[in-house]
């Protein structure tokens, strides 16, 4: 099953909240309830809140009364603003509603065939996902060994995409050819995606994996008990600079001082070149009570009245990277030259 689809007029999304407790998918109609989703975060992962934003916009059209094209227009102008801000740091939201509302403007034809155009766009960037990750897959597994140890951060598999996944998808795809692999999976603090999603699909997949927690990389790494570190992005900019759960900045500084090689992987769509820098990528603040909020042993883990911080994303700078596995073909330093000639 697909993380994000479209089944009888609805957009239907596997509700990321409640995973590995309870397996359930839910429905939506309406822009503004898919904008809410991306947001409390029922589905995340960067290619995944792209395709449910893409969607989201085809509910829009349907959504509208508009009777003339131009007002359609309007309308979804409005609705893609909504859903372009319902989270700021992964760029396939902005870039999948922005390539369905190009669409949508070059249609010369009656609000209904604008309405289907859209949709088709929607369901054509959700099938190009799954295709773009088994490329990338196949690239970053012939950077696996059999029996390799790999440290992987956040959830980047098939919930955080369409299907099958960046990082985790070029892991599975290496199982798949027959090689040995262990995972060792960053839990993720604070909402442990890596506990909760990684763990979760590795099952699935019969992986064998261990959980860690986050600090616990660099003992791993400095044992010589790991030989490569993957992981997603949510943003790259034009030098090579990786946006990435947070987290990912101190896991590649081990990595690098340890000579361990470090790969993010990502499809073209999550690569920004109008940002020459990673310093210039909004970072997400979310709420403190994700990292408040749950429990030691049933008991709260703080004082009543803790203060916190939440930034959701970290920048790794281009130097601790060893490539950057896109659909492409595996792009290396130096990035600023080399990632301009994957985006097509
Ligand atoms: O906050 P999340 O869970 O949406 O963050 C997701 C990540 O950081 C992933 O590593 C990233 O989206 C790339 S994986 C497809």
């Amino acid at each position: 099953m697909r993380t994000v689809f479209w089944e009888n007029n609805e957009l239907k999304m596997i509700d990321q909240r409640i995973l590995p407790a309870r397996f359930e998918v839910v429905s939506y109609r309406g822009h503004k309830e898919v904008a809410r989703a991306i947001t409390d975060m029922v589905v995340r992962g960067a290619p995944a809140i792209g395709a449910a934003a893409a969607f989201g916009l085809a509910l829009a059209g349907y959504e509208s009364a508009a009777t003339s094209t131009e007002g359609l227009i309007a309308d979804l102008q409005a609705s893609a603003a909504t859903l372009k801000a319902s989270r700021p740091t992964a760029v396939n939201l902005a870039w999948a509603v922005d390539r369905l509302m190009g669409v949508a403007c070059s249609v010369d034809g009656s609000p209904d065939e604008v309405r289907g155009v859209i949709l088709d766009e929607a369901q054509k960037l959700a099938d190009e996902d799954v295709e773009i990750n088994k490329r990338m897959a196949e690239h970053g597994a012939a950077l696996i060994n059999d029996g390799d140890t790999i440290i992987h951060h956040c959830n980047t598999g098939a919930l955080a995409t369409v299907d099958w996944g960046t990082a985790l998808g070029v892991i599975r795809t290496a199982h798949e050819q027959g090689k040995k692999i262990h995972v060792l999976v960053d839990e993720t603090r604070p909402r442990l995606q890596g506990a909760r999603l990684t763990a979760w699909e590795l099952e699935q997949y019969g992986i064998p994996y261990e959980i860690i927690s986050d600090n616990m990389s660099g003992y791993f790494l400095k044992a010589g008990k790991a030989q490569k570190v993957f992981f997603g992005a949510d943003r790259v900019a034009a030098n090579g600079d990786v946006a990435n759960k947070i987290g990912t900045y101190m896991l590649s500084l081990a990595a690098h001082d340890n000579g361990i090689p470090a790969y993010a992987v990502v499809p073209t769509s999550t690569i920004d070149l109008s940002l020459a820098h990673g310093g210039l990528i909004p970072i997400e603040e979310r709420d403190t009570d994700e990292v408040l909020g749950i429990q030691f042993h049933g008991e709260p883990i703080a004082p009543k009245n803790a203060k916190a911080r939440n930034p959701a994303f970290d920048v790794t700078p281009n130097r601790l990277l060893s490539g950057i596995v896109t659909e492409n073909g595996v792009v290396y330093p130096p990035f600023e030259i080399n990632l301009r000639s994957v985006v097509k």
